[in-house]
């Protein structure tokens, strides 16, 4: 079986260590029913280091390396563009291609499995959403005849990461951010991972394995973590919460499926709250299953390249006996509920004026857009004064409004985070 592999950074680094480490080398030729041999790795920079990599594998021509008579090219290279143009010229080549690329796959899953189908081989993607864990092998396969009525996790290390060591030691954002890029954790622009492009992503690949849904990238709600502040997670825990980045697929009514990243305020009793750093943890919720849950490493080159190895294992054993995946039709029948139709409860973080008669106007403000607060508490006096709010389950949208009406009325300096609580234990 020859093996290409596009991208030797973290991930494709810890791929090439396992595929030549010889103490793996019966099992892997085991667990493809044949030897493998890595044709090549390709880079953007030859003469950048790459350690672990012998140079002689290293090239910087894609195209050559994917006419190389491959049967499986690995791609661990990121970015949408040219990757995707990398995928379906291996693809058109009856070559079977393995990703760990969420942006390319949320985006243009659809249109490369069937390509992949058309030309006899496989497509394959574990990697890309929770690092290590198996959840969509699970979904394609255990969990294939079941009805989800729910997906909800953390699914992205990075932002577990900022917001566990911002809770339990204090750390500053920019402080915690740098650690976990130089972990390994981060997109190569961490704006991917902090403003929730990398959450939608894994939502979309997630619903569309859960669901079948053929929904657009565009309809999911997405919020990032860059507004959250030590404020916030200081006033969650002394409330009895944590804050984490939630991504969610969940069905609403008969035909409707909302699809969510957004941070939310847990219950500390909640499993969520305990899932800390790049640990990422996926609850599904099936008709007949029950509920189930995963919890393993989401992030990082070594637990990744664990899942991408599997996949390229699975798709080395196919090509040894003829045969491929086979992609999912769909349930074009489901749409987008947006997150504003749906309700929750909130809490609100609001700088105001310290002077008489604020309070009454901002309460005005909530009892205008038909939002009933739980419980309100003021700190700090004069300039630092600030209102910190739980409202009662209320329509999103009307939080959204309440939240845009504080923001131009004269009493009020500015509002911080709105964050939606997570209200029981399942919920
Ligand atoms: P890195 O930035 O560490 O490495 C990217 C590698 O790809 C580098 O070797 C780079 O070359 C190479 N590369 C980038 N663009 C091209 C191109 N156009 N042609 C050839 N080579 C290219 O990324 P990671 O290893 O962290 O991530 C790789 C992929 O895996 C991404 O899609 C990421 O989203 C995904 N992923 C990452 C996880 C993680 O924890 N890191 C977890 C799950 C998925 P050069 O060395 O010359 O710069
Ligand atoms: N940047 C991603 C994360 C990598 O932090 O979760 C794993 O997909």
């Amino acid at each position: 079986m020859r093996v290409g592999v596009i991208g030797g950074g973290f991930v494709g680094t810890a791929l090439v260590q396992l595929l030549t480490d010889p103490a793996r080398h019966a099992a892997l030729v085991d667990g493809a029913t044949a030897p493998l041999e890595l044709v090549g790795v390709a880079v953007r920079d030859k003469k950048r280091p790459h350690p672990g990599i012998d140079d002689a594998l290293l090239t910087t021509d894609v195209d050559a390396l994917i006419a190389n008579d491959l049967d499986v090219l690995v791609e661990v290279a990121g970015g949408v563009e040219p990757c995707r143009t990398y995928l379906e010229s291996a693809l058109k080549l009856g070559v079977s291609v393995v990703t760990a690329n969420k942006a390319l796959m949320a985006e243009s899953g659809t249109q490369l499995a069937q390509l992949a189908n058309e030309n006899g081989a496989d497509l394959f993607y574990e990697a890309a959403v929770g690092g290590a864990i198996p959840i969509l092998r699970a979904l394609r396969s255990s969990l294939a005849g079941e009805r989800i009525n729910r997906v909800m996790g953390i699914v992205n290390g990075t932002t577990n990461y900022i917001l566990t060591k911002m809770t339990s030691e204090g750390s500053d954002y920019e402080s915690a951010l740098a650690e976990a890029q130089s972990l390994g954790y981060a997109e190569a622009d961490p704006s991917a991972d902090v403003e929730g492009f990398d959450a939608a992503a894994k939502v979309q690949i997630l619903s569309t394995l859960a669901f079948g849904t053929r929904l657009s990238g565009e309809e999911i709600d997405r919020e990032g973590i860059t507004g959250i502040r030590a404020l916030d997670v200081e006033f969650a825990r002394r409330s009895g919460y944590v804050i984490k980045l939630l991504g969610v697929a969940e069905r609403v009514g008969d035909s409707g499926v909302s699809r969510r990243a957004h941070p939310a305020m847990v219950p500390i009793r909640h499993p969520l709250a305990s899932v800390n750093g790049a640990m990422n943890a996926v609850f599904i919720e099936g008709v007949k299953s029950g509920p189930l849950m995963w919890l393993g490493q989401g992030a990082g080159g070594e637990p990744t390249a664990t899942a991408v190895l599997g996949d390229v294992l699975d798709a080395a054993r196919n090509r040894v006996s003829g045969r491929h995946d086979i992609p999912f039709s769909g349930d074009t029948s489901l749409h987008y509920v947006p997150g504003g139709a749906l309700s929750s409860v909130f809490y609100l973080s609001v700088d105001v004026l310290d002077r008489p008669g604020v309070l009454a106007e901002v309460a005005g403000v909530f009892g205008r857009h038909d939002v009933s607060i739980r419980s309100m508490e003021q700190e700090g006096f004069g300039d630092e004064a600030r209102l910190s709010f739980l409202t009662h389950h209320a329509i999103s949208a009307d939080v959204f409004a309440t939240v845009e009406e504080l923001a131009g009325s004269d009493s009020v300096e500015s509002v911080g985070a709105c964050i939606r609580v997570i209200d029981g234990s399942f919920e």
